[in-house]
């Protein structure tokens, strides 16, 4: 008997073992993840260890089958030609305001595109045997819920407890506001780091980024706009998800351009002031002025005292006389590595800001009267709360 059910539970492992080697399932090293979602549009992500033509099934979640005849193939295309490679990115457009789509990824592996200059060999046809689902966003919606992280610095354990008890159904997006690693040594570690810890939700809820200092540094900065699409192909954007408008920015680097920290590389001065120019048109977007409520998320908040640096007194004497004139009533940042909260009029700002700590989940809910907020510590202690 004892040797039937070690047999039985060697036929198990195995059963398992063989779907994780899947020779008809598409190959996925890392992702993937979900960025760039709009109320027409999101972008999906991933990584793959062979060259692949890579494109998305796509239709609607509450379809009868996913093998609908109307369902849409989305491709990567770049200037006229589908991409094949073994990074994707993929735009998925066209689509219903808060509405919920489950997508696959498919595709073929290139064999041999060097024998002949008129054709590539490909593989077999593939596809992962899984669905993942996105909803876009609906700027109709009554309400919007989101929770922010900041300043992980690689510390997966920690990103990991905090992100354990979110529910994609709780959430309409999910904030990493800057500073998931120190530096961008390596594009995959940054993802690794990033995504990964947080699950199944990295690959089926929206993530909004807004960069952090840190990751502006390391070898592979340059790569970073590519793992973090967004609508502007900034790091600065808006988008819009019921009562609350948002408005991302980018700080930058903390010191001044010319600081030796930098080696001659930093340019940020002339970035943040294409930004300022930019932040002026933006707000003034009937799709932001409509909203009940104004909301900035920004790594570097926009106080300055004594102990400032260069880049938090620039964002702080140029940013807050746009967002005050918007009626931004929130900003959402990071940086300090500890809960600050800053009232309205403090350092010229008619709006709250709000820290949070490098140890805490903040959770934000709002409706068209009020916006709820709620930091949790990682062991599920409520830390700190606003209504405002
Ligand atoms: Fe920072």
């Amino acid at each position: 008997m004892r040797r039937f059910f070690i047999a039985a539970a060697i036929a198990i492992l195995s059963s398992f073992a063989a779907k994780g080697a899947d020779k008809n399932a598409v190959d996925i090293v890392l992702g993937p993840w979900i960025q760039n979602v709009t109320e027409n549009s999101f972008t999906v992500l991933w990584t793959s260890s062979e060259k692949v033509l890579a494109w998305l099934d796509v239709d609607r979640a509450d379809g009868p089958t996913f093998y609908q005849k109307d369902r849409v193939r989305y491709y990567q295309d770049i200037v006229g030609r589908h991409y094949a490679g073994t990074f994707h990115s993929i735009e998925v457009t066209g689509l219903e305001p808060g509405t919920e789509y489950r997508f696959r990824i498919a595709g073929q592996v290139v064999e041999d595109e060097d024998s002949n200059a008129h054709a590539i060999d490909f593989g077999p046809q593939k596809a992962i045997r899984k669905y993942f689902t996105v909803k876009t966003l609906d700027s109709k919606a009554d309400v919007c819920r989101f929770c922010v992280v900041n300043d992980i610095h690689a510390n997966d354990a920690r990103y990991k407890a905090l992100m354990a008890p979110v529910k994609r159904e709780d959430v309409d997006f999910v904030v990493l506001n800057g500073d998931m690693v120190s530096a961008v040594k390596n594009i995959d570690t940054l993802i690794k780091h990033t995504f990964v810890p947080m699950g199944e939700l990295a690959a089926n809820c929206p993530v909004i980024y807004a960069r952090g200092n840190h990751e502006g540094r390391g070898a592979d900065w340059y790569l970073t706009p590519k793992v973090f699409p967004t609508p502007t192909g900034e790091f600065y954007f808006t988008f819009r998800q019921g009562p609350c408008a948002f408005v991302v920015l980018d700080a930058g680097e903390d010191k001044p351009d010319n600081d030796v920290e930098y080696s001659g590389t930093a340019a940020f001065d002339a970035y943040r002031a294409k930004e300022l120019e930019w932040l002026k048109g933006a707000l003034k977007d009937p799709s932001f002025t409509s909203a009940p409520h104004k909301i900035c998320i920004i790594h570097i908040p926009t106080f300055k005292d004594k102990g400032s640096w260069y880049t938090q007194k620039w964002i702080t004497e140029n940013f807050t006389p746009l967002l005050n004139a918007a009626g931004v009533k929130l900003m959402i940042s990071g940086h300090h590595h500890r809960y600050i909260l800053k009232q309205p009029g403090e350092y010229g700002n008619d709006y709250t800001i709000f820290v949070n700590s490098n140890e805490e989940r903040l959770e934000v809910v709002a409706d068209s009267h009020s916006i709820s907020l709620r930091s949790y510590s990682v062991d599920g202690t409520l830390s700190h709360s606003l209504d405002l």
